[in-house]
C-alpha cells in the first residue's frame, strides 16, 4: 500500500527515540544515565491529583467544550494577567492537548501553501516538520556565531513571503532567553511587516537569576498579530496531562484554531483540563521550588563541564536544557552522543537535530547526582590522559578507542 508523499517528508522525532532507546537500555538492568530528557523530574502537584480523582469519582468523564471548559479559561485568563499583564476573556484562549498542538493550530491557522516561518536556530526540533506539515517552509536563521541570533540576523531573513515569526524565550535546546530590545523589535518588526508573532512561552516561568522573561505584550498597543503559547507541561511536570494553551488578543485566530481543533481531537480529555485547573489553582510554591532544584543543577552542570577541556558552553539563562559545544571532540553530534551513549551509558541529544552539529543538548532535570555521574563518565570517555578504565555501577569499563 502506499503512503502518502506527505509522510515520507516527516521523520522519526530524534528526542522521542533517544527515549526510547534509553528505556529500553534501563529494561535490560543497565545503569543509563538519562540527560536527553525533556521534562522536569518532580512529582505532579498534589492540587492536580487530587483535582483529577475527584473528577474520577464525579464518573462524568464525556466529552469536553471543544476549546477547553470554562473555568480552566478563567484560570489561564488570571495567569495571562499575572504573567503577561494583558486582560483577556474566554474568546481569547483555546485550550488544547499540549502546548504543541496549540502550536500546531496556529500554524494551521495562520499559514498557507509556500508562506516561510522564520525561526532562530537553535529550535525545538519540531518546528520545522509542524510547519511543513501545514505546506509552510521553514526558515531556520543560524546565528554567524555561537548560539544566540541577534536581532539584524532575524531581521534578514525576513522577506516578501514570510507569514510569521516563532520565539520560543527561554529556548530549547539553549536556554537562550531573548533580551527586552531584541523582543520589542521584533514585536516592531512584526506589526510594520504584518507579520504573526507566535511566542511559544513554555518555559517562561523558567528562568534564572531572579531575571523575568520579557513579554511581547509590553510592548504594544496593537497586539493583534500576537499569539502566545503556554501550558502545564513544564510549569508544574505534567507534561503526561497534554494541556497547553494559546492567548491573543485577536479573537479571529483563537476561533479559527478552534475550529481546527475541532476538526482533529474534538475537544481536550475531561480528566486532563481537571487536573490543569487543579495545579493552575493550587499553590504557586511548585513552580518556585522547580526552578530553584533546576537552577542549581545548572550550576551544577556548568562546573561539571568546566572540568571538560575544549567543551565551549554559554550558560543556560533558563529551562532545563544545555547546549554546548563539543565540537573539539566530534564535529558529528550523532556520532559522539551514539558513542557517550555506547560506551559510558549517558544519553545526550545530538546538537544536529536542532539544526546546529558539533553540540550536544544536556539536560539537567535529571537528579543532581545523575548529572554529576553522567559527567563524569563523559570526561573519562572524551580525556586521552584519564586512567584507562572507570567505574559504571557494578562493572569495570575499559576503554578500547
Ligand atoms: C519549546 C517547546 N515547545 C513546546 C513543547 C511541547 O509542550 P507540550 O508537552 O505541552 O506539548 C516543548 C516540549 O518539549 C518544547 O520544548
Amino acid at each position: 500500500m502506499e503512503l502518502s508523499n506527505l509522510s515520507s517528508t516527516i521523520g522519526d522525532s530524534p528526542t522521542l527515540k533517544l527515549n526510547a532507546k534509553t528505556a529500553a537500555l534501563k529494561k535490560e538492568g543497565l545503569p543509563v544515565i538519562h540527560l536527553g530528557g525533556g521534562e522536569p523530574e518532580i512529582p505532579a502537584p498534589l492540587s492536580a491529583v487530587d483535582a483529577i480523582i475527584k473528577k474520577a469519582q464525579s464518573r462524568k468523564i464525556k466529552y469536553s467544550p471543544t476549546t477547553g471548559g470554562a473555568e480552566l479559561k478563567e484560570a489561564v485568563a488570571r495567569y495571562t494577567k499575572e504573567h503577561y499583564g494583558i486582560e483577556v476573556d474566554n474568546k481569547n484562549i483555546i485550550i488544547s492537548s499540549g502546548a504543541k498542538q496549540a502550536i500546531y493550530n496556529f500554524l494551521l491557522s495562520t499559514i498557507n501553501k509556500g508562506d516561510e516561518v522564520v525561526f532562530p536556530v537553535p529550535y525545538w526540533v519540531s518546528y520545522p516538520d509542524m510547519i511543513k506539515l501545514v505546506g509552510g517552509v521553514p526558515v531556520a536563521v543560524k546565528p554567524k556565531e555561537g548560539i544566540e541570533i541577534t536581532f539584524e540576523e532575524l531581521a534578514n531573513a525576513v522577506t516578501e513571503k514570510t507569514k510569521a515569526i516563532m520565539l520560543n524565550s527561554p529556548s530549547n535546546p539553549a536556554g537562550v532567553l531573548f533580551s527586552a530590545d531584541f523582543i520589542r523589535k521584533t514585536v516592531e518588526l512584526c506589526r510594520s511587516r504584518n507579520i504573526w508573532l507566535m511566542t511559544d512561552d513554555i518555559y517562561h516561568q523558567l528562568v534564572f537569576d531572579g531575571v523575568k522573561a520579557p513579554s511581547p505584550f509590553e510592548y504594544t498597543d496593537n497586539a493583534d498579530n500576537i499569539v502566545a503559547i503556554n501550558g502545564v507541561s513544564k510549569l508544574y511536570g505534567l507534561t503526561g496531562l497534554r494541556i497547553g494553551w494559546a492567548v491573543s488578543t485577536n479573537k479571529e485566530v483563537i476561533a479559527a484554531m478552534g475550529r481546527m481543533q475541532a476538526q482533529t481531537t474534538s475537544c481536550n480529555s475531561a480528566l486532563s483540563e481537571a487536573g490543569a485547573l487543579g495545579a493552575l489553582q493550587g499553590s504557586q510554591e511548585v513552580v518556585d521550588e522547580l526552578r530553584k532544584i533546576l537552577e542549581n543543577n545548572r550550576n551544577t552542570l556548568l562546573s561539571e563541564l568546566s572540568k571538560i577541556e575544549g567543551v565551549k558552553v554559554l550558560a543556560p539563562k533558563g529551562t532545563f536544557y544545555c547546549f554546548a559545544d563539543f565540537s573539539r571532540y566530534n564535529k558529528d553530534s550523532l556520532a559522539l552522543s551514539a558513542f557517550l551513549l555506547d560506551k559510558v551509558m549517558v544519553t545526550t541529544v545530538p546538537g544536529v537535530s536542532f539544526g546546529l552539529d558539533g553540540y550536544l543538548r544536556i539536560s539537567y532535570c535529571a537528579a543532581e547526582e545523575n548529572i554529576i555521574e553522567g559527567l563524569r563518565r563523559i570526561r573519562w570517555a572524551l580525556d586521552k590522559a584519564a586512567p584507562a578504565e572507570i567505574k559504571i555501577g557494578d562493572k569495570i569499563v575499559k576503554k578500547d578507542w
